[in-house]
């Protein structure tokens, strides 16, 4: 039963939350993912269960620690893994909102194993989740999460990658009558917030990292909100790569069942720093605080769970936040 692995699972990112967290605005995103990378991967081999990583920091060759097929895990239920140990690394390292620790996990052969090129992207959350189309057009996918929302297209804000790739979708979008959010790194954040009301965000549309594509689809699996994506790559060894690592068509669209093919998926992200999804880490001296948020397909919770570490084991009384 993958969904007792909620709470082990969710002590993995928070590991790697708190080690970021010490690297926030030091300029170093390097550095800040290394302690990202070593703090998760120390903290699977205290977990009973036997993991692939499916979604990691890259191939064998390029990623000492968390490389794809790389199993982890103290032995046990077989299970797939991917990992971001750090969402938007150059956000932490300029202290800037929204860089997360983030992993999904689900049964063994379930993820869709993406190599690291491009994706086309569109995710909104439930309400929305039948009206939109990774083929249709930015208007017509605004004005239809617009009506599915009962809101007028000028109520809409819709998340974008600040790149020079989606200058032609900034510009309908802006023409179609929706606000924009532009962000500069951390798509899976932009994903993701589509689903939580409050964040502010009602659609995620454009191209960023294919393995974060499927981070954020094991999220929408899990909450009932809508991923499509489609590859977009960049020259003939990243298509022939993922010709060799998916099962799916590498030139059609990749649907949800595509890129999580269970309902036994779970999402866990920790916060590094503040953002509109999650709070950052925030070291009080004698230990820190971590939020975060998981979900569980199987047993159709969200939970936002706040931890208070106290490291070191020192004593002291617990302030409610
Ligand atoms: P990091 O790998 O530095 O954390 O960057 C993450 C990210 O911003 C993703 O959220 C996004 O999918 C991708 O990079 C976009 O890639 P690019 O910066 O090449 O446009």
């Amino acid at each position: 039963m993958l969904t007792t692995r909620i709470v082990e699972m969710l002590e993995v990112t928070e590991a790697a939350a708190l080690a970021a967290a010490r690297w926030m605005g030091k300029g170093d995103k390097h550095a800040a993912d290394q302690a990202a990378v070593e703090a998760m991967r120390a903290a699977f081999d205290r977990i009973p269960i036997s993991g692939e990583i499916v979604i990691g920091e890259g191939e064998r060759d390029e990623a000492p620690m968390l490389y794809i097929g790389e199993h982890v895990g103290a032995g046990g239920e077989e299970v797939d893994i991917a990992v971001d140990p750090l969402e938007g690394t150059n956000l932490t390292a300029y202290g800037q909102p929204n860089s997360l620790a983030v992993l999904a996990f689900a049964p063994k052969g379930t993820l869709l194993n993406a190599p690291d090129t491009y994706m086309w992207k569109i995710a909104t959350g439930p309400a929305a989740a039948d009206v939109v189309h990774i083929d249709a057009t930015p208007t017509e996918n605004v004005r239809n999460v617009a009506k599915a929302l009962g809101r007028d297209v000028e109520d809409i804000v819709v998340c974008i990658l600040d790149r020079d790739r989606h200058a032609d979708l900034i510009r309908e979008v802006r023409q179609a009558g929706a606000r924009i959010r532009l962000i500069s790194d951390g798509d899976v954040f932009g994903a993701v917030a589509t689903a939580i009301e409050g964040t502010g965000i009602h659609l995620y549309m454009g191209a960023g990292g294919a393995p974060e594509g499927v981070l954020a689809a094991a999220a929408m699996r899990c909450i009932g909100g809508c991923f499509m994506g489609r590859f977009n790559f960049r020259n003939d060894e990243e298509r022939k790569r993922a010709e060799q690592m998916t099962k799916c068509d590498i030139d059609g669209v990749l649907t949800m069942d595509c890129l999580v093919n269970t309902d036994e998926a779970a999402f866990i992200a920790t916060g590094v720093t503040d953002g509109e999804l999650l709070r950052g880490v925030k070291f009080f001296g004698k230990g820190a605080r971590t939020h975060s948020i998981a979900m569980d397909n199987k047993t159709g919770t969200v939970r936002f769970i706040e931890t208070v570490h106290r490291t070191g084991g020192e004593r002291f009384w617990v302030r409610r936040d």
